[in-house]
């Protein structure tokens, strides 16, 4: 198997900088549209055989380092109890959002062998099919991002329901955390259990916190996380998007790697993290439009900046968007694994 991936998450000397995408199982590659247009999101998801197929699609196309299960965040607050659709164009959404002490009780504790059987399932498809290429990503939303999701009843722009919850009633907010982090970190478990390689924690909307408010509502609960979960012995990466104005604090969770996002320098960002810590990212998606030439240019700046953190795994800055030309994605990969080749 390709261990480069992993080498590098724990900093050990790689032959080159491996590469993975997030969202690279998705609407930019024809080939999932193909299996897409059969059945709708949320089935594909809990469909072990299609969902294994979709993940294993971008290490054949593009050569990618590692594979991603093909899931989504919201999976696990299905079972948790809140009524989860996705609407073309919309998004996900919850009928009955989570904004009050009654809901946060009804929430239900998740086991995950009964409740996500199709996710282990699809865990233990793909690690019999990918032995001998890639290793394989396990993941979950961070407890914040998964909050607001719960509070607002789906994507937000001003977070306005989660914050007015967060400032108005304080104990509640935080029992509702303490409920998502229990789950989150069963949910995680049985996913290492079931064979995930390495898990990707995913705090896309911390950003939208002040760095007083967020090591006080969000950092708390991915550090406990993360305590229990180093147990199990895998790679833990952390994802923070904008982070910027909080990456020293992200560092305190304590995650074997920080993933950023676009809008800060890498040479900065690896500065910041040190030598204790792995650093993923951080190509701006939109860059997969640029022509080949100049992709490859931005891929050995950040390659460069990059070289002073203790391992590197390059990524994407967020996930690739559905209309990106897949040669700029194989364009990426080729150009970080020949600049990168020592
Ligand atoms: O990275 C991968 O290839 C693995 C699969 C994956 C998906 N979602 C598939 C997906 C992963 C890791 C996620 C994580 C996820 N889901 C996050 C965190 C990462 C991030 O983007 O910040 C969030 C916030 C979600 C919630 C979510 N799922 C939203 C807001 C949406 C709608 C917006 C959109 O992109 O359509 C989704 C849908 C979704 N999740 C799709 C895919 C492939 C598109 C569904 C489709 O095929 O129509």
């Amino acid at each position: 198997m390709n261990d480069t991936f992993l080498k590098a998450c724990r900093g050990e000397e790689v032959k080159y900088t491996p590469i993975w995408i997030m969202r690279q199982a998705g609407r930019y590659l024809p080939d999932y549209q193909k299996v897409r247009s059969k059945v709708d999101f949320l089935t594909l998801c809990k469909t072990p055989e299609l969902a294994a197929e979709v993940t294993i699609q971008p290490i054949d196309i593009l050569g990618v380092d590692a594979a991603i299960l093909f899931s989504d965040i919201l999976i696990p607050l299905e079972p948790m109890g809140l009524k989860l659709r996705f609407l073309e164009k919309k998004g996900p959404v919850f009928s009955n959002p989570v904004r009050d002490r009654r809901s946060v009780e009804k929430l239900i504790d998740i086991e995950p062998e009964e409740d996500v059987p199709f996710v282990l399932d699809t865990i233990r498809i793909l690690r019999r099919e990918l032995a001998k290429k890639v290793p394989l990503i396990g993941f979950a939303g961070a407890p914040f991002t998964l909050a607001t999701y719960m509070i607002e009843g789906g994507s937000s722009k001003t977070f306005l329901n989660t914050k007015r919850m967060m400032y108005q009633n304080p104990p509640l907010f935080m029992e509702l955390m303490e409920r998502i982090t229990d789950n989150t970190v069963a949910y995680l478990s049985a996913q290492i259990d079931a064979g995930a390689q390495a898990i990707q924690i995913f705090d896309s909307w911390a950003g939208a916190l002040s760095p007083a408010d967020y090591e006080r509502y969000s950092l708390p609960f991915v550090k406990d996380a993360v305590k229990v979960l180093k147990k199990k012995g895998v790679p833990i990466i952390y994802f923070v998007n904008n982070c910027a104005g909080i990456l020293d604090i992200a560092r305190k969770a304590g995650s074997d790697v920080l993933g950023i996002d676009w809008r800060i320098d890498m040479a900065k960002a690896a500065k910041q993290i040190g030598k204790k810590r792995s650093i993923q990212g951080n190509l701006d998606p939109l860059c997969l439009f640029m022509p080949r030439d100049s992709i490859r240019e931005a891929a050995k700046d950040i390659l460069s900046k990059a070289s002073s953190a203790r391992g590197h795994i390059f990524n994407l800055g967020h996930g690739i968007i559905p209309e990106t030309p897949v040669d700029g994605a194989k364009a990426l990969v080729d150009a970080v694994h020949e600049i990168s080749s020592k």
